[in-house]
């Protein structure tokens, strides 16, 4: 499978990880000479280029976007109408038109768009899908997600103070999807009704908590941005709240934060004792990485599937636990555009969740007074 990338500091990443899964990255791009130079060593076979329109003369199956957050639409639309599939970093869209655009170019093209969620495949938030399919949790009625990093001021100021970079001028409620995505994801919801608040008032921009109300009639409470307390699950934190019983991640230091607590009480067990459980997840193993030509791509598998006495040798790596969404996102976007596996997380969910920040800054701006949301995203045959 042949990839270009657009944007080479997180895109440098994903590049590097698709050579791995063995994913051939033919062409990169991106307007700084300095993230180019830096790309030669580690993609000596990928052509380099200063503009991304370059990338649309190249002969790819696949593109993977990762320059500005506000800046993603535009290019998939002009990928996906050359039949090239997109994964698209996290935003999808920056306003309704722009998402409108997006959805009507992935109906009209021969190749499809991924979201480049991995936070919809932490270890935590998939044990905590686990227990909701199995029905452990019944329905859900609140879920809440955090992003949180607990950096000193002068890392906040430094990293979201200056107006030209995208982290500086996207709305405080941009940068929402990290939560929301995994919301919507467990949920199985589309998102109807966002009301935002700053967390702190002197300092409007460094936080924020939305309270969304989902199609399901479930209330989500998300809080993103910059405060103290931050996850070590590359810094997310996830927790369901059924009619039955309640998953969360621990709030634990190192390994433990990607934990599950389970908790259910006397009245909702047939035996009639509480329940209070923690699940680790298992580890994600690659079988050798080291790809030779023309062999098949190698596929994480969880270490369980050992049990059923799957083929896993001595060679094999433990994905680190902040890999493991990146790596499994990667597996699925060459598995649809290879096997023409349903994208992971396709467009609609994508367009929804990142208009959920936009009717975030229009909350705010409004004395955090409830924004409807638009209902073209939402799938038509759901
Ligand atoms: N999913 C995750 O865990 C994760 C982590 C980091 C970043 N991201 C996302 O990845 C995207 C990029 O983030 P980042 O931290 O790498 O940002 P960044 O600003 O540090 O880097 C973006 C790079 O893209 C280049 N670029 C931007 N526009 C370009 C254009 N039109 N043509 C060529 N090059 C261009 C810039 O020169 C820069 O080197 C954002 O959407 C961000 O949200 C996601």
């Amino acid at each position: 499978m042949r990839v270009g990338v657009v944007g080479l500091k997180r895109g440098l990443h994903l590049a590097d990880w698709c050579r791995r899964l063995g994913m051939e990255v033919v062409a990169a791009c991106d307007r700084d000479p300095g993230c180019r130079a830096e790309a030669g060593g580690l993609l000596p076979d990928a052509v380099l280029t200063e503009r991304w329109q370059d990338l649309l003369e190249h002969r790819l199956d696949g593109v993977i976007l990762a320059n500005d957050f506000d800046a993603h639409a535009p290019l998939a639309v002009a990928f996906l109408e050359r039949g090239v599939h997109v994964l698209s970093e996290t935003a999808a869209c920056a306003d309704a038109e722009e998402g409108r655009r997006l959805i009507e170019a992935v109906d009209a093209s021969s190749a499809t768009y991924s979201f480049a969620e991995n936070y919809v495949l932490h270890p935590h938030v998939r044990l905590i899908g686990r227990a909701l399919d199995a029905g452990e949790l019944g329905r859900v009625n609140l879920v809440e997600a955090d992003y949180l990093h607990g950096l000193p001021p002068e890392a906040v100021e430094e990293l979201i103070g200056d107006p030209g970079h995208w982290r500086g001028r996207i709305a405080p409620t941009a940068y929402c999807t990290h939560t929301v995505s995994p919301v919507l994801a467990l949920t199985g919801a589309w998102p109807v009704e966002v009301t935002a608040f700053s967390a702190d008032e002197h300092d409007p921009r460094a936080a924020v908590v939305m309270a969304i109300r989902l199609s399901s009639g479930a209330l989500a409470i998300t809080r993103h941005g910059f405060l103290q307390g931050e996850p070590d699950s590359h810094w997310s934190w996830v927790s369901a709240r059924g009619t039955r019983a309640l998953a969360e991640s621990v709030r634990g230091p190192a390994e433990e934060a990607w934990s599950v607590r389970i908790r259910s009480e006397a009245w909702a067990n047939p035996d009639g004792r509480t329940r209070e459980e923690r699940r680790v997840p298992p580890p994600l193993l690659l079988p050798n990485t080291t790809t030779e030509p023309g062999t098949p791509s190698p596929r994480a598998v969880p270490a369980a599937s050992t049990e059923h006495g799957s083929a896993v040798s001595r060679t094999d790596e433990t994905v680190e636990r902040d890999a493991e969404g990146t790596v499994l996102l990667l597996q699925a976007f060459q598995a649809t555009v290879e096997r023409g596996e349903p994208p992971l997380i396709p467009v609609r969910p994508a367009v929804a969740a990142s208009l959920v920040g936009v009717a975030g800054a229009e909350s705010l701006e409004n004395g955090s007074r409830p924004v409807a949301m638009p209902g073209f995203f939402r799938d038509p045959t759901a």
